[in-house]
């Protein structure tokens, strides 16, 4: 059994050089990436600006890869139809940004992309009890939304132990997603306490080794903790 096949490693954007995005997507993908993360902001749920459905659409054209859609917005239900359109795989929202949660989540399955939810990290993760179901995936924010390169916050890997059981022990399998501050030093603990899907931005696309050897490091130390 190849135990690296348990394992997604999800490049964030975030950290590439915009200017050459669809070559830095392409780069990634041909490095070993199984999803690309892209990082939607709109300066109001969090306090940075990044980029849009034009731009997920320009680049859509760069890559087959899974296009992984973290949406930091208000309002997400506005984005999207308009999202799926352009070429989202997984549309992920945070439920402090969402009034009538069931019904987001049933908007994006409608559109034909995978629903996620995201989590902040001073969120509870009971929050998720009562929609844990309907979900395709959950995103365990190590840091918090807004920005790239930030420290990881240690008690993120007790979240993620809890929203492991909650999954376990009622035979749910969406995937666990963990986004902030991972890399090589902190991919096993994270894989340990349950994640399966590892979003890094600054680990891959800052790395003096390059993108690929960034992206072996990450899967390498992440298959440590299976
Ligand atoms: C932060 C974003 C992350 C970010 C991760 O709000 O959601 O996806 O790009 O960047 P690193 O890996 O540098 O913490
Ligand atoms: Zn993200």
């Amino acid at each position: 059994m190849n135990l690296t096949q348990n394992i997604e490693i999800a490049p964030s954007v975030l950290a590439a050089d915009f200017a050459r995005l669809g070559d830095q997507i392409a780069e990634a993908d041909e490095g070993g990436a199984d999803y690309i993360h892209l990082d939607v902001m709109d300066g109001h749920f969090v306090p940075n600006l990044t980029f849009g459905v034009p731009i997920i659409a320009a680049v859509r054209g760069s890559t087959e890869a899974v296009f992984d859609v973290h949406m930091m917005v208000d309002s997400p239900e506005d984005y999207i139809d308009e999202l799926a359109a352009a070429g989202a795989d997984i549309i992920t929202v945070h439920v402090e940004a969402v009034d009538q949660l069931h019904q987001v989540i049933k908007q994006i399955k409608d559109s034909g992309t995978l629903a996620g939810l995201a989590l902040s990290p001073a969120t509870p993760v009971t929050t998720l009890q009562d929609i844990l179901p309907e979900l395709d995936l959950v995103l365990i924010m190590s840091v918090n939304p807004g920005f790239g390169g930030q420290s990881f916050i240690p008690n993120t890997i007790g979240k993620i132990e809890q929203v492991r059981r909650m999954l376990d022990d009622n035979g749910l399998t969406a995937k666990l997603e963990v986004d902030g501050g991972i890399g090589p030093d902190n991919a096993e603990d994270v894989v340990t306490a349950g994640a399966r899907v590892l979003v890094a931005g600054s680990a891959v696309y800052s790395s003096v080794d390059g993108v690929a050897s960034a992206i072996k490091a990450i899967r390498d130390a992440a298959c440590r903790g299976l």
